[in-house]
């Protein structure tokens, strides 16, 4: 939700963009449209974005809708990326794939998306990949600059690692870092970045919480099928379904994990925002951690 004091509070859920367009559902502008509105009436007002998707066409895509339903300005919530350039025809001069976190690029890919969304400022703009080039003193600049034009409210990264996201956020304050994070890709448990966000008060965003949809489908995969088992009953046991139970275990940490959810199906987006009523068990939980590991904790 947009705060009056010019602060950024995420939705309970985030609707990633990623699959609305050419590289998944390809909505039509019509449907595309009646998902947003959908959204918003779930009280879901967080769309995640970034220029790559549907190969720089999906923030276009989105925007065509805005730019026909101007009342829908003041309602959404825009997060996009910037940082990964791509091979595609859309940027013919990208000779290679790779990333990007220069000043000048930066800019330009926000004067870019602010262009194919339709709107004058964006709500909060994440670093897409961390560039191993990277120099934070220039990116916090551009930041600022971006704050001060009014352009950006806010900033944030996405795929850094503790000491990337240190070195950065002691320049400019980062929300979040958004990360993969499911029963099927459990590093953030481990590697710092979950621990980081608990001690610095800064809310993590999970990326293809339900694993990108292989968690439904990978069905020879031993760990899937044991997480499907142990899911099924627990939805039994809620009276919910499977991926509402798949959310409420991304959304039991402490940290205040909010996940960005992927599916193109408004059914499906309303399920999650009702998983956030979910509550597990600690034993639930690690029943899930077991079947995802395959071996009890030690
Ligand atoms: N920062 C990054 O590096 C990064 C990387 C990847 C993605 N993202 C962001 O994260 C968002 C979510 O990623 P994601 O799409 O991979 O997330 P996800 O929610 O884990 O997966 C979504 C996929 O799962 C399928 N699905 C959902 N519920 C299902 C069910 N009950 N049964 C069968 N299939 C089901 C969806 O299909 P339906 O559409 O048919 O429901 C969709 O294909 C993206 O849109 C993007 O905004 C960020």
């Amino acid at each position: 939700m947009i705060n009056t004091n010019n602060t950024i509070k995420f939705a309970p859920i985030i609707v990633g963009t990623m699959r609305l367009g050419t590289w998944g559902a390809n909505l039509n502008t019509k449907d595309l449209e009646r998902y947003i509105d959908a959204c918003l009436d779930l009280g879901l007002n967080d769309f995640d974005h970034a220029d790559i998707y549907g190969d720089y066409t999906e923030e276009a895509h989105f925007g065509e809708v805005v730019k026909r339903r101007p009342d829908l300005k003041s309602k959404i919530q825009i997060t996009t990326k910037c940082g990964i350039q791509l091979i595609t025809p859309n940027r013919a001069h990208h000779q290679l794939k790779s990333y990007n976190s220069t000043p000048a690029h930066i800019l330009q890919s926000v004067e870019n998306s602010l262009q194919a969304l339709g709107v004058d400022h964006l709500d909060v703009l994440l670093l897409h990949r961390p560039d191993f080039l990277m120099h934070p003193q220039a990116i916090a600049e551009a930041f600022e600059q971006l704050k001060t034009a009014g352009k950006v409210r806010a900033f944030g990264v996405s795929n850094f690692t503790k000491s990337q996201f240190e070195m950065l956020h002691q320049l400019t304050p980062l929300i979040t870092n958004q990360i993969e994070v499911s029963l099927t890709h459990r590093n953030a448990f481990f590697d710092g970045t979950l621990d980081q966000c608990l001690s610095l008060g800064i809310t993590p965003t999970a990326w293809s919480p339900l694993g990108g949809g292989a968690i439904f489908t990978d069905t020879d995969n031993p760990r899937i099928a044991a997480i499907q088992k142990v899911g099924h009953q627990l939805a039994e046991t809620h009276n919910v379904s499977l991926d509402q139970i798949l959310l409420a275990w991304v959304l039991k940490h402490p940290s205040g994990i909010i996940p960005v959810v992927g599916s193109t199906k408004i059914e499906r987006v309303a399920a999650a925002k009702a998983a956030t009523q979910i509550q597990l068990s600690h034993e639930q939980w690690y029943a899930l951690w077991e079947a995802a590991t395959g071996a009890e904790v030690p």
